[in-house]
């Protein structure tokens, strides 16, 4: 089939590198020319594995191809994907500028019939929003047999397991609507969508408003389980309970299940915390307040600031003259997404303590470098104490201690006596509880971790 995907980041190139591996002509648009360019001279924007390899292939035969040009990109798919981001406004709610401006140029230049589907995560309505804006530049142009239906396609991919995830869903949410045109747009997205469903049927069809609202509920539910057990772990710590036996205890009830329980440093990424605002938001306008969620954002806020807390407990206010090892930067492994990174967080907090620190990451370097260098614009002698290194062992050189941010398998079995040779302090504060408190002691490590302090001798 003839795809366009508009926009072209971590969900529309996935969508559309997948999609042209099954065989479609997919035309991927995006407004960001470097991005584009970078993609037409073979290269890839983002770290999603998997990905690469399948874009190249696909860019070679010749199904996928990337393009700047809005009246070309209209012209190319019976199927326009509206995969364009969703930034939380000033208010909490998801800005839909980028959405609506996507739906003006569908509808400035569309001729035929077109199944336009959101992909973005927008709020419940936006459906509808965006008909009218197709329609009302339809209706601008003297154009004869111009038709469309607007369907709900949220997308439940995981940065790090993107590919897999879209290639093998767990489910394809469909909300689409029994108009004529809408039954034509359900047979089309059907047709798209029959390779998925080979092995079981994994599409639930429903109305478009419960498809849009599908998608907050599931991230909301994941965010809720985070926080949940961020807010255990931290009453664990002062009541003398282990918060990874208790994970273990209540993860083998099935009407629980192991999923999302770990305590950590804090949930990130370009998903939950702005997802979260947004269905708060929505409730709001309809006079509800969601008192569940306000708390799981709460949660998740002074989450965020548990390691600096940990570090300042440990160290003093004042940071001045104390170096820090950082492993991991992106908000979760396998990406080289920054986006509302708990590491941004404890960085801004050492930093403005007066620490120096070297920091290392696999993938999310470059990415680190610009959004630091926004977060500390201005602050060029701050940012100056922030060292990027290659290697982690290379980052612990010195180092009054380390902090662990993201769960990089490459973190987890480091060889810890040449750590320990390295540090200058054998001390870890552990913000996703890689390692046994009970070993830590045993290799005379001071070990802070999340929940854990039970099993420590320090703590
Ligand atoms: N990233 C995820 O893991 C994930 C998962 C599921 C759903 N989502 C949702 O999918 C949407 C996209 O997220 P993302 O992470 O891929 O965003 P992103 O910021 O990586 O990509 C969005 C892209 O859209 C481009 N763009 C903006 N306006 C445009 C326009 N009018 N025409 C063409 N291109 C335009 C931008 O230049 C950018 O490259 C969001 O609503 C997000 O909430 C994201």
């Amino acid at each position: 089939m003839k795809i366009t995907i508009i926009g072209t980041g971590y969900v529309g190139l996935v969508t559309g590198a997948c999609l042209a591996e099954l065989g479609n002509d997919v035309l991927c648009l995006d407004l960001d020319a470097a991005k584009v360019a970078i993609l037409n001279n073979g290269g890839i924007p983002i770290h999603e594995p998997g990905l690469e390899v399948i874009v190249a292939s696909n860019r070679a035969n010749g199904r996928l191809k990337f393009t700047t040009d809005i009246q070309e990109s209209v012209a190319h798919g019976d199927i326009q994907f509206i995969a364009v981001g969703t930034p939380p406004d000033e208010d909490g709610s998801a800005d839909l500028k980028y959405v609506l401006a996507a739906a003006k140029n569908i509808g400035k230049y569309m001729q035929g019939f077109k199944v336009v589907i959101d992909k973005s995560t927008v709020p419940v309505g936006t459906a509808e929003k965006v008909a009218r804006v197709i329609r009302d530049e339809i209706a601008q142009r003297d154009v004869a047999g111009a038709d469309f239906s607007v369907v709900s396609n949220p997308e439940f991919l995981k940065e790090g397991a993107a590919v897999a995830d879209f290639m093998r869903p767990d489910r394809i949410v469909i909300g689409s609507d029994d108009t004529v045109s809408g039954q034509r747009a359900k047979a089309m997205v059907k047709h798209l969508y029959t390779p998925f469903n080979r092995n079981h049927e994994r599409t639930y069809w429903m109305d478009v408003r419960s498809a849009e609202f599908t998608k907050y509920a599931a991230n909301a539910m994941l965010a809720t389980r985070i926080s949940f057990m961020n807010e255990l772990a931290n009453l664990a710590d002062r009541v003398g309970v282990d918060i990874e036996a208790v994970r273990h205890g209540i993860g083998s009830d099935p009407r629980i299940g192991h999923s999302f329980l770990y305590a950590g440093c804090g949930y990130g990424g370009s998903c939950f915390p702005k997802d979260v605002q947004a269905l708060e938001k929505t409730a709001r306008e309809y006079d509800q307040e969601l008192l569940i969620l306000h708390a799981v954002e709460k949660v998740n806020q002074h989450q965020k600031q548990v390691l600096g807390k940990k570090v300042v407990a440990r160290f003093g206010e004042n940071l001045t003259g104390l170096h820090f090892a950082m492993w991991g930067l992106a908000f979760k492994p396998n990406t080289d997404d920054m986006r509302a990174a708990s590491s941004r967080v404890l960085l801004r907090e050492l930093i403005d303590r007066g620490a120096t620190l070297a920091v290392h990451d696999p993938v999310a370097v470059n990415e680190a470098r610009r959004v630091l260098a926004l977060d500390f614009d201005g602050e060029s002698e701050k940012l100056a104490r922030i060292e990027f290194v290659n290697n982690p062992m290379d980052a612990a050189n010195n180092a009054d201690a380390l902090l662990i941010v993201t769960e990089w398998k490459a973190y987890r079995s480091p060889d810890f006596a040449e750590l320990k040779s390295r540090l200058k302090n054998p001390i870890i504060f552990d913000g996703r509880n890689l390692f046994e408190p009970r070993d830590m002691a045993d290799l005379n490590i001071e070990y802070h971790g999340i929940g854990r302090s039970v099993l420590t001798q320090a703590e």
